[in-house]
């Protein structure tokens, strides 16, 4: 049977543009939030094809039918589902157990019974949308179930799978009532990537115990040395493709970005030392320990608040769910804690701002910044971290970088830190506004030239060269 329909299809729960309604019934599609969307626009950049995903909105289906050429298909959610699915299974089950329970994951059957559903539906539009014989890219953690779905409607096709997030050990992963149906939705992938090797050897683990299957012992490699594990029909490739950014866009488009970064620091008053957090507002990205560390070090006399302004720009995120609701509120009274404390009427050391900022004037604050905080208890990568280093050719500036983040392996020229131990936060922070000229540069050149050197091109390109071998392999055996 021929049909038509797109030789490449990315799937995710989120679509490139997000809808937002303003009170007055204005419509406008703004760039989607997120390290996922960041990553995965500029790989079209170099190959055609559609992208299956959510509006962000309730109800019918609704969205452009290109964006930047690429072809929109939109897959509607209903409110419920929105509470059962998005906010309920996928941010307040599996979130939150996948990032080391940082705080209690809720699990209800109800929920579930929603993801299944919605997951079918992904499925079914991905299925409606992919040529005969296309690669098919299903991404993130809200659509595990998918591969297998989407083999069954369409045994014809190439299917990779990727995870945005960390993947847990098999000591939290099966805490979840749905653990087995969880990895079965995954196996029908020819590729499950992840971004550490960890993440790949802890599913190994995971297929073996839980679904008895055989895999290979090896360890995992970075982008090659993949593991295997043998169904009962086909053989599931597993790798670790570490995320990366368009290091020499970002580099290019922060370079004009200067005369905008000197504004910047005048219209903060001039201070001697800038430090900056950009971040979703999560309970993951460890927001309360940097500003726990910033206190300290000005209740201790070591760094002058008269001479620092910290700028945390955060963009607002899951602001239906209670943890979220919760770790904005802490946020709130510690940097209004911090200014009361330590600022005066004109000059407060926190400048704290609730929401997206444009792409140009964000690069025009990395530009400014002479430290970045970046901090998070756990990340499945961070790019954050590396725009910042992208940013930075002149080799200005320093990145403190948690290393709990997947951007500690690579990024190993940081100034890292441990967000557990609250005085290596303050002695790390302390390190990178002190230290001399020559350390803070010769670290950021190291920093500057690995993300130049490993960016979201090779990451896109050695995860789908993998699946074409993957599936090749699988349909020589078929
Ligand atoms: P996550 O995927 O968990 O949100 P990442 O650090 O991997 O975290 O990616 C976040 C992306 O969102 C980056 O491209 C970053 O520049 C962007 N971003 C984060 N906070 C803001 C903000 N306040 N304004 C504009 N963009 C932001
Ligand atoms: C992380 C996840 C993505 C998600 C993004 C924004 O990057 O890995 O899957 O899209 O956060 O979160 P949101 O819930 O707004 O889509």
């Amino acid at each position: 049977m021929s049909r038509t329909g797109a030789e490449f299809v990315v799937v995710a729960n989120r679509l490139p543009v997000d809808k937002r309604v303003h009170p007055d019934g204005t419509v406008e599609w703004k760039r989607a939030p997120g390290g996922l969307v960041t990553a995965m626009t500029p790989t079209f950049a170099t190959r055609e094809g559609a992208w299956v995903g959510w509006s962000g909105g309730a109800g019918p289906a609704d969205a452009p039918d290109t964006v930047d050429g690429i072809d929109i298909h939109a897959v509607p959610l209903s409110a419920d589902e929105i509470v059962d699915y998005y906010e309920g299974f996928a941010n307040s089950t599996l979130w939150p157990l996948y990032h080391d329970l940082l705080v209690e994951p809720v699990f209800r059957h109800d929920w579930w019974d929603t993801y299944v559903s919605v997951n079918r539906r992904f499925a079914e539009a991905a299925a409606a949308a992919a040529a005969s014989g296309a690669t098919v890219w299903v991404h993130d953690y809200q659509l595990q179930l998918v591969p297998t779905m989407l083999r069954d409607l369409r045994p014809d096709l190439r299917i990779g799978f990727f995870l945005h997030i960390p993947f847990p050990s098999y000591e939290l992963f099966t805490r979840l009532p749905w653990r087995r149906e969880l990895l079965d939705g995954l196996l029908g992938a020819d590729l499950v990537g992840f971004h550490l090797p960890g993440g790949a050897e802890n599913f190994m683990t995971l297929v073996r115990r839980v679904c008895g299957l055989e895999t290979s012992r090896d360890p995992v490699g970075v982008r090659d040395g993949l593991g295997t594990v043998r169904t009962a029909s086909r053989t599931v490739r597993v790798g670790s493709f570490p995320i990366s950014i368009n290091a020499a866009d970002v580099a290019a488009q922060a370079a004009a970005q200067t005369g905008r970064a000197a504004e910047i620091r005048a219209e903060l008053g001039d201070p001697r030392t800038i430090l900056l957090g950009v971040d979703r507002l999560d309970y993951t990205k460890g927001i309360d320990v940097r500003l726990g560390g910033l206190e300290g070090l000005f209740a201790a006399g070591r760094l002058d608040p008269a001479e620092t302004v910290f700028v945390q720009l955060a963009s607002p995120s899951r602001e239906q769910v209670d943890s979220y609701i919760a770790v904005r509120n802490r946020i709130e009274q510690t940097v209004s804690h911090i200014n009361g404390t330590y600022g005066t009427t004109t000059s407060p050391p926190v400048r704290y701002l609730l929401r997206p900022v444009p792409r140009n004037e964000l690069l025009a604050y990395f530009m400014a910044a002479d430290v970045v905080l970046v901090t998070p208890l756990r990340d499945g990568m961070n790019l954050v971290a590396k725009e910042y280093a992208a940013c930075r050719a002149d080799h200005g500036g320093a990145l403190v970088l948690s290393e709990f983040t997947g951007a500690a392996a690579e990024l190993t020229d940081a100034y890292l830190l441990n967000p557990y131990d609250e005085r290596d936060v303050m002695d790390v922070i302390e390190a990178a506004v002190t230290d001399d000229d020559d350390a803070r540069r010769s670290r950021m050149a190291a920093l500057h030239r690995q993300v130049l050197d490993f960016d979201v091109d090779l990451w896109a390109t050695s995860f789908l060269q993998s699946l074409a071998g993957a599936g090749a392999a699988n349909e020589e055996t078929a």
